[in-house]
Parts: structure tokens; C-alpha cells; sequence
């Protein structure tokens, strides 16, 4: 409610200064879908609240609208690529909702138009997801309606264009309006209810996805594990400006973290109590060239073993600090301690820098090999909580080789009590691996006596026929079969991904729920035959007995700390009488009392 009225006197305010919506009749409620225009701006009347990028921008008027429209608005003046017209978000659009924008675009002469958004973190770090793509001949191009929202705790927030070279660029019929609200099934039994004699079921969202509150949802009803997209990668979390001031001082080897991008999706972890599988400390990807070179610069020379051994230990011990310090309470109960360190032929990868090529390793430039992997497992185990577990995690696990050579790697670290796990990505297709060949892996990987878990599990299908999406029901069904026959090995599942269109291969829809939420025939299929628990009322958090941390729950949920979940509300509801209050709590501590 509060947020609708927020909408309706932010869309008044627009409508005075700004030109008239594109859309004719000022349409502040969407057609049938509940989206609601927050900012349109047709440039009949002017540039309204668009800039330049940089002072050396101009923002025209031009006589050649799309759309058959009289007016467009042309940015000139660009001499770099980032250049371009913006508009500035803070006070339009709130943290945490997801909105769309759409616009046409045309570019002087044969171009790639993107469209990006820029925001400045609490750390004053700034940041430029991009959002679309899409090439002009010189001709309009429609960049259709592409989802956004802006993180918590930011400001500067913009929407701008910018193309690959100086061209001028025109925008016409930009619109921002809220995305469409879908409400989640309430009524389909719970995976992470489903499995829970087996493993917990996990999901894994960056900031942007977690914001509608229909993820939430869905993440709360279905998932007892979050994996943070991106967020606690090391290019999200190293302090860029802090660790150039401490070596300015003279101390080089202790690189500086800030949890400042992943405070969105671990609030939410902690407020509702989701257990958390970190990810990931030493990678070759998504760790920027700096870290690995002198004065942190990317043009530095690679810095030497003993160097890079200090900084990989007290990157270590920094992000272990950071996350106790502020996430106390947050059950973070796995790291992936390295990943990707093997190829598919049981190599190491090729030395080299991330910026020039995304497959080498600044790790292996550095080391010379696949020796930095044990002193990461060292320093993981020195600085992580007692009750976290370590894994070892990549993709491609069932190439024989890789699987031999995982293996071998596993073994040796588990006789020296290094490593507690393997993580078996699970990026897979419909035509490959067959279910034979990855349980061939489960069982090698099982046979270490460590644990295992599936940490990124999608599977695409580029058939999206009723039979193509069945196909893919089976081969989930197989793959989710093989697991619960290895479930005395295994203690997650974790899928990529919640609704397919947020999936990193959302072309291939690898996922269990559709873009409007609803389930699709992979969930279906993997919870036929998986008899849900029964539970007693009472029994809150649903772990098979009444406990005082059931008390809790309702306790936090009272004081208004957590939400509960349909099901758990109904646990809670000792009483029946449809609400969770003061008396359902003493019921509670009789049972407690017996
Ligand atoms: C790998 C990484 C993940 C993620 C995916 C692609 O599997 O381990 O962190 O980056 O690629 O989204």
C-alpha cells in the first residue's frame, strides 16, 4: 500500500516536469499486469531531466522522433564511449523494487548502443552493471523492456547510453515503470521440504535478483541455502582505494575487504535466518589483475610467491573477520575455498592475466603451477569458523581426467584434514553429460569420504517444446535421483538461479521456475515420489522435533525480526485461530515444559 501511494505522487510530480508520457492518456497503471510508469519522457518538449555524461555531451532536440513521433533527443559531443545522455534515479526509483526501462535508440552510423546503470557504493567504490545491448545500422532499434533495481545503501544512481565509438546517439520513448508482481505458488509442496531427509536445497541470486519480493518469496518457501551470485567474489569485496592507501603506508600484503555489495542479500540471509554457502575465495576469475601485482597496479609487475602467499592469507583472514564482525549471526556453514583451478584435461590452467584473457590464471603466473591451492586450504582452515566446511569446487567435474585429477587433489588435502568437501558445479545440458557419466563422478567424488555438494546446478535446453522442457524434466529427475542415492555423501543441492529469465543462460531456460514464477515441469518432476515430512504443530523451523529454537522463531516473528513462511505460519499456529500471537507461544512453552 505504502509503496502504490509513493508511486502515485512520484508519477503526479513527473507528469508536471516532464514532457507527456509516451504512452498516450498517461497510463499510471500498466495494461494488465500491475506495472505502473514512474518516468516517460518522449522529448516533444525538451530533454527533460537527461544530462551528459561529461561536460563535453550536448543534449539536442532533433526533428526525427521513432516511433513516428515529431521529436527525438540526440547526444553529441562524445569523445569517449562512455559517453552519452544519463538520468539520475536517487528519489525516483526505491532500493529494492524492480522496475524495467525501455527506449528506442539510434546510433549516427552502424553501432552497438548499450544501455547501463551506474550507482556509488557505501565504500564510495562506483560501479556500471550493464543492463542491454543492441545494434543500430543507423536506424532506430528498440531496447525492450530490460529489469533493473537499485541495491540498498547507494546513491548516484543513473541510467545511461553509450556506445562503442564517438557516433552521436538519438533516445526516444524512454520509459521506466515498475515491473510486473507475480504472486508464487503457495499451494506446490516445498523442495527444501521435499528433500530435507536428504540435503538442503539451495538457490543462489545476485543483488539485483533478490529484489522483488516475489524471489523472496519463492526463495523463502523454497530453499534453506543461499549462494551470493557475485557478491562475495574477490573483485566484489577487495577494497581497491583502501589497500592502495595501506601500501601508500608500507604494508603491501594486506589486502582490504568491504562487504559493502553483498549487505543486500546477507541482511536478508541474516534477518530470516537462511543458512549461507560463501563463494569464493581463490579463483582465476573475477579477481582483478591488480591483486596480483605490484602497488596493486594493473600495469604492475606480477608480484612474487612469498608476496602473494601474504596477501592470499590475509585476504583470507580478512573476509573471515569481515563476515564475523558484521554477519554474527549469519550461518555461513561452506566456503568454496578455490575454484576452477583444473581444466578439463587435469592440467592446470595457463598462466596469465583475467584482463587479457578470462580462461588463464593470475594464481598459476604467479606460482608457476597449481601449488598456491594447498596454502589456500591452510589459510581457510586457520581463519574459518569451526563448524565451516571447505570445499574445492568447478565445473566439468565427470571429463575423466578433471574427475582424477580433483580426486588425487582431494585426497592429498583430506590426509592433511585441509578440506572438508567437493563441489560439483553442475552446469549442465540436456544432450550432456548423460546422467550415467555425472553419477560416475558422485560416486568417485563420494568414495573420498568427503562430503559433496552439487553447488551451481542448471541445465539447458535450447528445445522449448512441451517435449523439449519434458526432456529436461528427465534429465533433472535423473540427475536429482542420482543424488538421493549418494544423499549419505551429500549435504546440498544448490540450483544457479531462481526463475530462468534471471539465469546466466536464461536464453536456454535451465531452471526449475518460469519468468512468472510458476513451477515448471522440472520441479514437478523432481518432487514426484518425494514424500514431504509430516510435521507436528509446533515444530516452527520444521527439523522433525519441538525445540526451543521453534520458541524463537515465533519469538523474532512477534517482534516483527522475521517473517514466517505460509507452511511455518501454520506451525505456528498452535491455537488455530489463524493468527501467530502471545497465546500460540505459551502453548508452545507448555509443550516445552511438558
Ligand atoms: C561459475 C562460477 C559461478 C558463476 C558461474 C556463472 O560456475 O563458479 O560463480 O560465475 O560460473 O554465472
Amino acid at each position: 500500500m505504502e509503496k502504490k501511494r509513493i508511486f502515485a505522487g512520484l508519477l503526479s510530480a513527473f507528469i508536471m516536469c516532464t514532457s507527456v508520457p509516451a504512452v498516450s492518456g498517461i497510463a499510471a497503471e500498466g495494461a494488465d499486469n500491475g506495472t505502473e510508469i514512474i518516468y516517460s519522457a518522449d522529448f516533444e518538449d525538451g530533454v527533460n531531466d537527461f544530462t551528459g555524461r561529461d561536460s563535453a555531451n550536448t543534449l539536442t532536440i532533433s526533428d526525427s522522433g521513432a516511433n513516428g513521433s515529431s521529436k527525438c533527443m540526440v547526444c553529441s559531443g562524445r569523445e569517449k564511449n562512455w559517453h552519452g545522455p544519463q538520468i539520475l534515479l536517487d528519489g525516483m526509483c526505491e532500493p529494492g523494487v524492480q522496475y524495467t526501462v525501455s527506449a528506442w535508440v539510434k546510433a549516427a552510423w552502424y553501432n552497438e548502443i548499450n544501455i547501463s546503470m551506474e550507482y556509488t557504493d557505501e565504500s564510495g567504490e562506483r560501479h556500471y552493471p550493464s543492463l542491454k545491448s543492441v545494434v543500430s545500422n543507423g536506424d532506430w532499434v528498440e531496447i525492450p523492456e530490460v529489469k533493473f533495481s537499485i541495491p540498498e545503501n547507494t546513491t548516484n544512481n543513473y541510467i545511461y547510453f553509450q556506445c562503442n565509438d564517438t557516433a552521436d546517439i538519438s533516445v526516444d520513448d524512454f520509459v521506466i515503470q515498475t515491473a510486473p508482481v507475480h504472486q508464487i505458488q503457495e499451494d506446490i509442496v516445498s523442495l527444501k521440504d521435499a528433500y530435507s531427509p536428504y540435503f538442503k536445497i539451495g538457490t543462489a541470486v545476485t543483488t539485483d535478483e533478490l529484489a522483488p519480493q516475489s524471489t523472496k518469496n519463492l526463495i523463502l518457501k523454497h530453499f534453506n541455502s543461499v549462494t551470493l551470485g557475485n557478491e562475495l567474489k574477490p573483485e566484489s569485496i577487495l577494497d581497491k582505494n583502501a589497500c592502495l592507501s595501506l601500501a601508500a603506508s608500507g604494508d603491501d600484503t594486506n589486502p582490504q575487504v568491504n562487504l559493502a555489495s553483498a549487505r543486500n542479500i546477507l541482511n536478508f540471509c541474516r534477518d530470516n535466518d537462511m543458512p549461507v554457502r560463501g563463494h569464493v575465495l581463490v579463483w582465476h576469475s573475477q579477481t582483478p589483475d591488480w591483486f596480483f601485482k605490484e602497488g596493486y597496479s594493473d600495469s604492475g609487475s606480477w608480484v612474487t610467491k612469498d608476496v602473494m602467499l601474504k596477501r592470499m592469507e590475509n585476504y583470507i583472514k580478512n573476509v573471515f573477520a569481515a563476515l564475523e564482525k558484521e554477519y554474527p549471526t549469519v550461518d555461513i556453514y561452506a566456503w568454496d575455498v578455490v575454484n576452477e583451478a583444473w581444466l578439463d584435461n587435469g592440467s592446470p590452467r595457463e598462466p596469465g592475466g583475467y584482463n587479457q584473457n578470462p580462461e588463464t590464471s593470475g594464481w598459476v603466473k604467479v606460482f608457476g603451477d597449481n601449488s598456491f591451492i594447498e596454502p589456500a586450504f591452510e589459510y581457510a582452515r586457520k581463519y574459518a569458523p569451526e563448524d565451516c566446511m571447505l570445499y574445492y569446487n568447478d565445473f566439468n567435474e565427470y571429463m575423466p581426467q578433471k574427475t582424477e585429477a580433483i580426486y588425487k587433489m582431494a585426497m592429498e588435502l583430506k590426509e592433511k584434514n585441509l578440506i572438508d568437501g567437493i563441489g560439483m558445479q553442475s552446469h549442465l545440458d540436456v544432450g550432456f553429460p548423460t546422467v550415467s557419466s555425472y553419477e560416475k563422478a558422485l560416486a568417485k567424488f563420494a568414495s573420498t569420504g568427503l562430503d559433496v555438494q552439487v553447488t551451481e546446478l542448471d541445465i539447458t535446453t535450447t528445445d522449448t517444446s512441451e517435449v523439449g522442457f519434458k526432456k529436461q524434466a528427465d534429465i533433472y529427475k535423473g540427475i536429482m535421483d542420482a543424488c538421493v542415492k549418494y544423499s549419505d555423501s551429500i549435504s546440498a543441492v544448490v540450483f544457479w538461479g531462481t526463475t530462468d529469465d534471471k539465469s546466466w543462460r536464461a536464453s536456454k531456460y535451465p531452471l526449475l521456475f518460469n519468468e512468472d514464477y510458476t513451477a515448471k515441469d522440472a520441479f514437478y518432476a523432481i518432487v514426484e515420489g518425494i514424500d514431504p515430512p509430516e510435521y507436528v504443530l509446533g515444530d516452527v523451523d520444521m527439523n522433525g522435533s519441538i525445540e526451543v529454537s521453534d520458541l524463537i522463531t515465533v519469538q523474532k516473528y512477534l517482534v516483527k525480526k522475521t517473517d514466517l513462511s505460509e507452511q511455518k505460519f501454520k506451525l505456528a499456529d498452535l491455537n488455530g485461530d489463524g493468527t501467530v500471537n502471545a497465546y500460540d507461544m505459551i502453548m508452545l512453552k507448555r509443550i516445552l515444559l511438558k
